[in-house]
């Protein structure tokens, strides 16, 4: 592949997060960051850019590079991933196809008009350059809504691409055949900035039903007729057709663009001005725009509550599991536990049992020794008594043999005392003068003299 000519669009600052955003016909759509703003790189199928397709792929690249409008998918630029010779298209990110939009959510009129609106703008700027730029693949696939549903027309090239790929594959039709015209489904097609408008009545019927319009056979064969009677357009489409209430304002010039002579079909600027008028008539879009910044907003936050929700699901689950294997461990270390604390009854039983046969043997023991010792203490106390009475009968003994003795010593003081006296007396006798004195004294020696009793 010649770099060279794609080198000015070379993203020096370019990140691949690795998230895929889609896949489509044409290749994979992946998000990538580009100096810190999040875009989107389209990786183009290889079989698309082969040899022969090369030189053409670079020019449709520049060109849709040099294409700037509000309505048309920016082409920011090109890299190229490691160890491939095949650029990615940059483009800058959308968060959501129309077509995804008309699966999710019903959309208020208004909505569905200022979205046809900006596609025919988009157009308009592709059709007003000289030579008239044709998409040839407008379909709601490659309508692309900003957060604010403003609408961008995008993959300008990549079906032009695509044809010149088919035409070597020796098949003619350009982009998605269900919203072609016949003129392009021809063998040898021969088109004009025209094809898109069909594709745009096409888109308008996608838009105000919510289906994409699959059209029926293009050739019907009347029954007993030869050939192949052509359907009108309009007319392979009638079973979505005839769910479009009647008063719908873009009716007519959807019909007008689904014209199957080219001639016949308005330039897309009159269409642009057509469904401008028609808008204009509706309530003002401020308040709808806001009714659905509102609902994005609700949705939103639905979304992060749903997310939380799954959250917080997973951490109950995480803890349930928790809590299992807790009561799990738990109830084998009680059923341990249990089996611990009847061993140790056992034990405690036993040890009881052996306890109360030892005290029961004590006990006796006991009455025995108490038994014993009763008989003991009365052995003992008659021995004591006997040796008493022994001993104070010797006690006795002595004692009375020293009073007697004392007595029988005392008895012989006296007799010796006396006959002291009775000298003395007769002493006196013998001495009158004295005597009554000594008489006196002696009396009362007598007295003063105790009786001396020995032990
Ligand atoms: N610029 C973009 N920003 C964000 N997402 C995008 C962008 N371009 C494409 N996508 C996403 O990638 C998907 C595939 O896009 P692609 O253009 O390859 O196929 P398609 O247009 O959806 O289908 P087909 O080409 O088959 O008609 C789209 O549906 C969209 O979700
Ligand atoms: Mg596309």
């Amino acid at each position: 592949m010649d770099r060279g000519q794609l080198q000015p669009l070379l993203l020096p600052d370019l990140k691949e997060t690795g998230k895929e955003l889609g896949r489509g016909a044409y290749g994979v759509v992946t998000e990538v960051i580009v100096s810190g703003t999040t875009c989107a790189a389209k990786k183009l199928h290889p079989a698309i850019i082969q040899g022969y397709t090369l030189k053409r792929f670079c020019d449709e690249v520049l060109l849709h590079s040099q294409q700037r409008h509000p309505n048309i998918v920016l082409l920011i630029g090109v890299y190229y991933p490691r160890r491939s010779k095949l650029p990615m298209l940059v483009m800058e990110y959308l968060p959501l196809s129309l077509t995804q939009c008309l699966e999710r959510e019903e959309l208020p009129l208004q909505m569905k008009y200022s979205i046809l609106l900006d596609v025919a703008k988009g157009l308009c700027y592709l059709h007003g350059k000289r030579p008239p730029i044709v998409h040839r693949d407008l379909t709601a696939n490659n309508v692309l809504l900003t957060s604010s549903y403003s609408a961008k027309i995008s993959d300008l090239g990549v079906s032009r691409l695509a044809d010149t790929f088919k035409m070597h594959e020796l098949t003619t039709a350009p982009g998605n055949a269900m919203v072609m015209p016949p003129e392009a489904l021809k063998d040898n097609p021969v088109y004009d900035h025209k094809l898109d408008v069909f594709s745009y009545g096409c888109l308008i019927l996608h838009v105000l039903t919510g289906q994409f319009p699959q059209p029926t056979n293009q050739f019907v064969q009347e029954p007993g007729k030869e050939p192949f009677k052509r359907v009108p357009e309009w007319d392979r489409r009638s079973s979505y057709i005839k769910n479009i209430p009647k008063v719908n304002e873009l009716l007519p010039l959807a019909k007008h663009c689904l014209s199957d002579a080219p001639s016949s079909r308005p330039e897309i600027v009159d269409s642009y001005h057509f469904v401008e008028q028609v808008l204009s008539k509706c309530p003002k879009m401020q308040n709808v725009m806001q009714l659905m910044k509102e609902k994005e907003a609700a949705k939103k936050h639905v979304c992060e509550l749903n997310a939380e929700n799954e959250t917080l699901r997973a951490e109950k689950v995480e803890i349930e599991k928790q809590l299992r294997a807790d009561r799990e461990r738990l109830t084998a270390k009680v059923a341990s536990l249990q089996n611990t604390l009847s061993l140790k009854e056992n034990e405690f039983n036993y040890c009881t049992q052996v306890l109360r046969e030892i005290i029961r043997s004590r006990d006796e023991q006991l009455v025995k020794l108490q038994e014993d010792n009763v008989e003991l203490l009365k052995k003992r106390e008659a021995d004591l008594k006997e040796e008493h009475l022994t001993e104070l009968a010797a006690m006795k003994e002595e004692y009375e043999a020293k009073l007697l003795a004392a007595t029988i010593e005392h008895k012989q003081q006296l007799c010796e005392s006396h006959r002291e006296s009775e000298v003395r007396v007769s002493e006196v006798l013998k001495e009158p003068v004295k005597s009554s004195q000594a008489l006196k004294d002696t009396a009362a020696q007598q007295q003063s003299t105790p009786l001396a009793i020995d032990g």
